[in-house]
């Protein structure tokens, strides 16, 4: 199960301010889009609760909390990440794509193989935060600069990581 994670951060790895992205990228929330069409999607109740009525016909929503009384229309809540990964491997899903927020990212960021990270070119004075990443253990497989326009405040920059493979070695030392 390839476990995904998808997001955009300011140059200080901010994720929000004030309980809202402090940004409107309308390209980048096409790929955003793009990416999430139908797959399974993990978000942290605070996230979900702001993100209903977005999800689409084809996607699997699943909802990270440690309380029991949500009803997600067309998914479930889940009460860790090993159990998202379980539920969409057992309704057919390849992918998995951890859609935030911080505290989900932070739960997420030990199984996930892929990161999504959109790098808005700016700093906003956030709130919530993007997980420090070890440079060792990521690479950089594709990059996509936007330049800001009328239609898009900040330049920004999309990056696909892909975990680094630690081939096993014979030899200890
Ligand atoms: N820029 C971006 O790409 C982006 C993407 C997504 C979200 N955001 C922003 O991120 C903010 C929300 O992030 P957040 O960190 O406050 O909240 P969050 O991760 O969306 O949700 C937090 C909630 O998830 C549950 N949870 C978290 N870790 C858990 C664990 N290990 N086990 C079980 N349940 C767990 C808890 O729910 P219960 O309290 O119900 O137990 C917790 O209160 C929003 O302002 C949103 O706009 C930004």
């Amino acid at each position: 199960m390839q476990v995904t994670m998808i997001a955009a951060m300011d140059e200080e790895r901010a994720l929000s301010r004030g309980g809202r992205v402090p940004w409107d990228l309308p390209a980048d929330v096409a790929m955003f889009r793009g990416y999430c069409e139908g797959k399974a999607l993990l978000a942290g109740r605070r996230t979900w609760e702001q993100m209903r009525g977005w999800f689409r016909a084809g996607q699997l929503p699943l909802v990270l909390t440690r309380g029991s009384g949500l009803e997600v229309l067309g998914g479930r809540v889940v009460g860790t990440v090993g159990e998202a990964v379980r539920e969409a491997r057992e309704r057919g899903y390849g992918e998995l794509v951890v859609i935030g927020g911080g505290e989900t990212y932070g739960a997420a960021l030990g199984v996930a193989g892929r990161l999504i990270l959109t790098e808005v070119h700016g700093r906003v004075g956030g709130d919530v935060f993007f997980p420090a990443l070890d440079p060792c253990e990521w690479e950089v497989k594709d990059e996509v600069h936007h330049a800001a326009d009328e239609a898009h405040e900040f330049a920004f920059t999309i990056r696909r990581f892909e975990r680094r493979v630690i081939e096993p070695t014979d030899d200890p030392l």
